[in-house]
């Protein structure tokens, strides 16, 4: 099963947002692990590199932060309304904080989703970064190199790549429970764990704690019962231990060095595959 009709060409993006930790780069070294003849799952999307790079015909996609999955769903559905509102944002750091503002005082909408397109692309480094009240707060980073604005063709194909496609949005255990998947190729890419109970990392305030990690291996076992299952994490002790039996080739990643882009890094990262 190879694309779901959307014709893409030399022109046409990658992908809609910028993500921390997006797996766009190291697509030809995870790519030996799945496969998209069966559908596609993928819990913690992000900016999901993976399921645009390949346009499966059947895929569901989730994450935990529902701005994000807003967004798709509005650019899904309504490509032209949402373009009319990001077009219009012109790109400057006085209105980078103007437009944060109305971004953390509306609720769920199309223009909310315009702001977040908008927010991300001109953020330092596709960061999302929440306060302890849950307000977007990640500064302005357009200030050497201005991303160029995506066109109204670029949201219709991202809306076509959508069209297929069930997008939801809440943790990935209930995520699971709710679709019980058979017969998938289910790719997951969570964050990286901490021990301490609240931290503000790239995601917002809910972290991935280590009893996360024990969960997700409790939910993978489960699922490699019929399903392929294909886990990218931190070379960490807490992973080899969990996945030992798992195991497969690891991958080198870049990384951005305390979140700056001008600093990168490479390292490995542990890939485990379970069922078939
Ligand atoms: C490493 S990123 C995924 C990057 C993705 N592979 C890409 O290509 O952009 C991890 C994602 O998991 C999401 N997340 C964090 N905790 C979650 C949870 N409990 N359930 C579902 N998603 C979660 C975060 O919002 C973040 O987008």
């Amino acid at each position: 099963m190879e694309g779901i009709g959307v014709q893409r060409t030399t022109q046409s993006p990658r992908k809609i947002l910028k993500w921390a930790g997006s797996k766009s780069n190291v697509s030809s070294q995870l790519q030996q692990f799945l496969t998209f003849d069966r559908p596609y799952i993928e819990p913690f999307c992000g900016s999901a590199a993976f399921y645009f790079e390949r346009l499966p015909p059947k895929a569901a996609l989730n994450d935990l932060n529902s701005n994000l999955i807003d967004c798709y769903r509005s650019i899904r559905d309504e490509p032209h309304h949402v373009w009319e509102y990001y077009d219009a944002l012109e790109v400057s750091e006085e209105n980078y904080y103007r437009a944060r503002a109305t971004f953390n005082e509306i609720t769920r909408s199309h223009l909310k989703s315009s702001l977040f397109l908008y927010l991300n692309h001109y953020c330092f480094n596709g960061i999302y970064r929440t306060n302890r009240s849950g307000l977007f707060n990640t500064p302005y980073g357009a200030k050497k190199k201005i991303k160029k604005k995506f066109s109204l063709e670029d949201f219709n194909y991202f809306s076509e790549s959508l069209k297929n496609t069930e997008l939801h949005s809440e943790d990935f255990e209930s995520f699971i429970n709710k679709i019980s998947p058979t017969n998938s190729c289910i790719y997951m890419d969570p964050p990286y764990f901490t021990f301490e109970g609240r931290v503000f990392n790239e995601y917002g305030a809910k972290t991935f704690l280590a009893d996360d990690l024990a969960r997700l291996h409790t939910v993978a076992t489960r699922l490699a019962a019929n399903n392929i299952v294909v886990i990218s994490y931190k070379n960490c002790s807490e992973f080899r231990d969990l996945f030992e039996r798992h195991l497969a080739a690891p991958i080198t990643v870049t990384r951005n060095v305390g979140g700056f882009a001008g600093r990168r890094k490479s390292e490995t990262e542990l890939v485990a595959v379970l069922g078939g």
